[in-house]
């Protein structure tokens, strides 16, 4: 066997001080092979972005270790880990925070190649634009800003500009995505065709059982930072071991979800949750 690209083993990591301390993730470990993609799902709050940003280090975590392709980043100074850094990259499914709005689309797939030293320019922009062209936005698309462009279309973007620092891993995190259903599985296709064509390993996190068999072998379910069931996605979508992970299967609609949404979202999610349980349930 193969060492596995992504091995994460007793996983803690914690919010706040004293009384105001958190455990989020609490006790948490798998593995991810090389090529290969992991689901993580639970419901909201359960800790599935915090093990995302643990492992683009966004935050610190307490205890365990991320070892990934041999080296323990959870160990490393930021200064040791900035070589590193490219190979881990997010995509964030709430585009809109995460790309700078006032760069076209083609300046924000070209600044990590600029980071990564590439000095010219023509280079990086004929570099940004297949990128972009490779997750199927038109030509006409590069010189718009984030705010021209739908959910979906952004969310390309922000894929483009993970693949522009040519990462090994793609940790994917569609807490917040209110894309529709066709456009979402758009999006899942092209992440299919990366890891099919290129190789990629993910990390997938998502809400919605249904989505992730169509991108994921294996699945971890997570409950208030705990697994509580794993195992290869069609079994644990067949079978739910656990009533929570039948719950996750029945329905997207967790009252977190609800409260605070606006009607056109709920209808959305509605039918996003109608999709799964058909999914689910083929
Ligand atoms: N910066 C923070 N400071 C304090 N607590 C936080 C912070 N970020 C998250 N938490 C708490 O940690 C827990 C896990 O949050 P996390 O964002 O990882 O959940 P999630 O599974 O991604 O939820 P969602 O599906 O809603 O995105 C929650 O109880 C949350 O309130
Ligand atoms: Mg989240």
């Amino acid at each position: 066997m193969s060492q596995p690209l992504l091995d994460v083993r007793g996983l803690v990591v914690e919010y706040g001080h004293g009384r105001d301390l958190h455990r989020a993730v609490d006790d948490v470990s798998f593995q991810v092979p090389r090529g290969g993609s992991l689901a993580v799902v639970g419901e909201s709050g359960s800790g599935k972005s915090t093990i995302a940003k643990a492992l683009v280090r966004l935050v610190r975590p307490t205890a365990g270790s991320i070892v990934f392709d041999g080296v323990d980043l959870a160990q490393l100074t930021d200064r040791r880990l900035r070589p590193l850094r490219h190979r881990v990259q997010m995509v964030f499914q709430d585009p809109y925070g995460s790309l700078d709005p006032h760069l076209s689309a083609q300046e924000i797939v070209a600044e990590p190649l600029a980071a990564r030293g590439e000095r010219s320019r023509r280079v990086r922009e004929r570099r940004a634009a297949e990128l972009l062209d490779q997750v199927g936005l038109p030509t006409s698309a590069l010189h718009r800003r984030p705010a021209e462009f739908s959910g979906g279309q952004r969310q390309r973007i922000g894929i483009a500009r993970a693949l522009a620092s040519e990462p090994d891993l793609l940790v994917c995190d569609e807490a917040t995505s209110a894309l529709d259903v066709s456009v979402q599985a758009q999006v899942l296709d092209i992440l299919a065709g990366l890891r099919r064509d290129q190789g990629l390993t993910f990390l997938f996190i998502s809400h919605n059982l249904g989505v992730v068999r169509a991108v994921s072998d294996e699945v971890l379910v997570l409950r208030t930072g705990r697994v509580v069931e794993r195992g290869p996605t069609t079994e644990v979508l067949r079978r739910p071991r656990e009533e929570y992970t039948r719950q996750l299967r029945r329905s997207v609609l967790e009252p977190a979800l609800i409260s605070g949404r606006k009607p056109r979202d709920l209808v959305r999610r509605i039918a996003a949750a109608r999709t799964a349980e058909s999914v689910a349930a083929a």
